[in-house]
């Protein structure tokens, strides 16, 4: 991964093979700006009169600073002033990296947005302003740029060469400040993808032995204590929706536990993560088309090791424990069948009546589990239903949980992270659709409202603490490439956590 350098300094005279500024649309900046850059490329400013780039968000022109040490000179877009925003400018460092990278840069530096403009626009005008800044430009950097092409052996090496990255400031005090904002940017960013790299992987690289490797390897280099259970402690313990769910397939599950304490003062929040590294369906096996995907179906538990090494990186004052219950969910001889029951880590049964609501079966056991470490809050992240999808589409995940002011936190992190979460009702009437003949809880509860009843069904199975679900299914799997996010997966989730973590008041 490329590593993002601020400087100081006026973009004329820096040494970076294309440079880029922001343009604002509104005509008074827009004059001005102009007049500016006019003053300063000369000659070369004439396509800025003829052009019919007008400062539109992401909007891009190309220029020839002849005169400067760069070869090119990008404006980019950034709205109105109005409208301005960190998201904005996350989009706007992420369309200019780009276009500079299909100009073949090695070097790039992005001049900050104008000081005398940005106190005009509503992105706040507090002391950690020029911070949010420097990390909102490292993520629009760091997430715009990434590729998921470690088994493509014919790599567009010209593509590949963009390894500097700047961000040019005229004064030293907003350097500073930009500087820290860069490291936290740059931290949940890289974090951010290796949760794109996990879920990017095949099937037959990750699985459940596979994906504690991982956990283990991010243990190992950051500081994070790891604990794997094997199919046998597991099934000590009594978790026996990990053992259903993962008896159709040759591989074994595991059941990952991380552990960091900054200071269990603070507080203790459990993060618990879906870890279905291939999701067939099982005997109700899923149609063919689109099946792949379900490789992505560990995206909740990517999030889980990710945030561990961000959290870790940035030293966050509480106890925090990361929970992953891992499994294949395929069909088999041996595999769950629609009417079998499970027995739970909390002592709770459920009937299975779909083989592909596997999701819920395993995170029960892990909820359970999760009530040992007396958690002030525990958070679980899982792609569980096409059903929030539906509801959702790819912007929003779903949030279910037992405690307003905790949600209400969540939010907040979703607003300042742009990864938003949208509640949904836990209203009494819907747990009667999950009510079973045979055993305490039914795993389906038909075709209405099913983000809400797989969020009853995990209900049954927390213990005494304050609980968020987010179904990430939407959000986590893209279809369509969006501003800083390529098709795939999108490492959803883990800037939102570290936002939250990072903002963790215990009361
Ligand atoms: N992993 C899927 C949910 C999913 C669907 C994630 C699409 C991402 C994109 C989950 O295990 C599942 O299969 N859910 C079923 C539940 C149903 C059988 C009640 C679903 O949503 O169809
Ligand atoms: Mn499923
Ligand atoms: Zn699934």
């Amino acid at each position: 991964m490329s590593t993002i350098k601020p400087l100081k300094g006026s973009l004329q005279k820096i040494t970076a093979d294309v440079v880029a500024c922001l343009v604002f649309e509104d005509k008074q900046h827009l004059k001005r700006q102009r007049s500016e850059l006019s003053r300063l490329l000369g000659p070369s400013s004439a396509p800025l009169k003829t052009s019919v780039f007008s400062g539109k968000l992401q909007q891009t022109l190309v220029l020839y600073p002849g005169t400067w040490k760069s070869h090119f000179l990008i404006l980019v877009g950034a709205g109105p002033a109005a409208k301005f925003s960190v998201e904005a400018l996350r989009r706007c460092a992420s369309t200019a990296a780009k276009q500079a990278r299909t100009l073949q840069a090695r070097s790039f530096a992005l001049a900050e947005p104008d000081p005398d403009i940005v106190s005009t626009t509503p992105i706040g005008t507090d002391e950690h302003l020029w911070e949010r800044i420097g990390s909102g430009v490292a993520e629009g950097l760091l997430l715009g740029l990434y590729t998921y092409d470690r088994y493509i052996t014919a790599k567009d090496t010209a593509e590949r060469k963009l390894k500097k990255l700047f961000i040019a400031t005229t004064s030293a005090a907003r350097l500073r400040a930009i500087q820290r904002g860069v490291h936290t940017g740059t931290v949940v960013s890289e974090a951010a993808c290796v949760a794109r790299d996990l879920g990017n992987a095949p099937g037959n690289e990750i699985y459940p032995a596979t994906l504690a490797h991982r956990a283990r390897k991010i243990g190992r280099d950051h500081g994070i204590r790891v604990s794997v259970f094997e199919k046998k402690k597991i099934k000590a313990l009594g978790m026996g929706g990990l053992i259903g769910v993962s008896q159709g397939s040759a591989k074994p599950p595991r059941f990952i536990v991380m552990e960091i304490n900054r200071g269990s003062k603070r507080g203790t929040v459990v993060l618990v993560g879906k870890g279905v590294t291939f999701d067939s369906g099982g005997i109700s096996i899923k149609p063919s088309a689109g099946m792949a995907e379900m490789k992505m179906d560990m995206s909740g538990a990517a999030v889980v090791l990710a945030t561990m090494q961000a959290a870790a990186q940035l030293r966050i004052p509480i106890h925090i424990v990361g929970l992953v219950p891992a499994t294949e969910n395929l069909p088999a001889g041996t595999a769950l069948k629609p009417g079998d029951i499970l027995r739970h880590y909390n002592g709770k049964t459920s009937e299975v009546d779909n083989t592909d609501a596997e999701g819920r079966l395993i995170l029960a056991d892990a909820l359970g589990y999760a009530d040992r470490f007396n958690p002030d809050l525990v958070i679980d992240l899982a792609t569980l239903t096409g059903a929030c999808v539906v509801a959702l589409g790819h912007v929003a995940c779903g949030m279910l949980g037992n405690d307003e002011s905790m949600m209400t936190k969540m939010k907040e992190a979703g607003d300042r992270s742009y990864e938003r979460p949208w509640q949904l009702p836990l209203f009494d009437e819907y747990e009667k659709l999950i009510k079973s003949d045979v055993a305490d809880v039914k795993n389906v509860g038909g075709r209405w409202a099913g983000a809400i009843t797989a969020a009853f069904f995990l209900k049954k199975f927390i213990g005494d603490y304050r609980w968020i679900h987010l179904d990430i299914a939407g959000p986590a799997i893209m279809e369509e490439p969006t501003d800083y996010t390529p098709r795939g997966a999108s490492g959803f989730g883990v800037r939102l956590l570290v936002d939250f973590l990072q903002s963790w008041r215990t009361s």
